[in-house]
C-alpha cells in the first residue's frame, strides 16, 4: 500500500495522548461503570487503544450510522444502521468517535442516545476538525485539534483505503 506523504500525527504522539485521555477518564468515571459507545467503523482503533488505557472496567458497545456521502449536500438526516444493544437508561454513556467534521453525525447520535435517558451523556473524539463544522456539538474529551485536511489512518479512511495505518496522514499536499 502506498503511504500518503504528509504525516500529521505519529505513533508516539498518538500513544501519549491516548494515555493522557485514559488517565482523565479514569479520574472522571471511576466507580460509574460507564458504557463506551464506539461509532463504526472509524472509531474502532481509537476505542481499542482507549479502553486499554483505562484503569477501571467499562462496557463497550457500537453504533453505525449511514454516511450522507461525499459531495452530497446533507439535509442533516443521519440514519442509524446498527443501534446500541445495551440498555442505556440510567447509565453513564460516553460516545467514542474518531473524527468530528461537520458535526452532523455526532449531533444526530447525541440526540438519538439522549432519548434513552442515560444518567450522563458525554463525547470523546480523537480528532476535532473544525474547518467544515456546521453544528456545534459539545466535545468533552478531545485527542487532537487539527484545523483542516483530508485525514486518513488510525481508523480514518478514504474509500476504505488507509484505515489501518498506525499514524494519521493528510492526503492533500497542504
Ligand atoms: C466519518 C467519521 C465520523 C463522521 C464525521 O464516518 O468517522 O463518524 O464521518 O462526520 P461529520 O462530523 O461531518 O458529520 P464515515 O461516515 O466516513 O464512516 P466510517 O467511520 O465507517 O468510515
Amino acid at each position: 500500500m502506498e503511504i500518503p506523504k504528509r504525516l500529521i500525527l505519529d505513533q508516539t504522539a498518538i500513544a501519549r495522548r491516548v494515555r493522557e485521555l485514559g488517565a482523565r477518564l479514569s479520574q472522571d468515571y471511576r466507580g460509574l461503570e460507564p458504557v463506551l459507545v464506539g461509532v463504526l467503523k472509524g472509531a474502532f482503533i481509537f476505542l481499542a487503544d482507549l479502553v486499554r488505557a483505562l484503569e477501571f472496567p467499562v462496557e463497550v458497545d457500537f453504533v453505525r450510522l449511514a454516511s450522507y456521502g461525499a459531495g452530497t449536500q446533507s439535509s442533516g438526516e443521519v440514519r442509524i444502521t446498527k443501534d446500541v444493544e445495551t440498555p442505556l437508561t440510567g447509565r453513564h454513556v460516553l460516545i467514542v468517535e474518531d473524527i468530528v467534521d461537520a458535526g452532523l453525525t455526532l449531533e444526530a447520535l447525541r440526540r438519538h442516545l439522549a432519548a434513552r435517558q442515560p444518567a450522563s451523556l458525554k463525547i470523546c473524539c480523537f480528532i476535532d476538525k473544525r474547518e467544515r463544522r456546521q453544528v456545534e456539538v459539545p466535545l468533552d474529551y478531545v485527542g487532537f485539534i487539527v484545523p483542516k485536511g483530508f485525514l486518513v489512518g488510525y481508523g480514518l479512511d478514504c474509500g476504505e483505503k488507509f484505515r489501518t495505518l498506525p499514524e494519521v496522514y493528510a492526503l492533500d499536499s497542504g
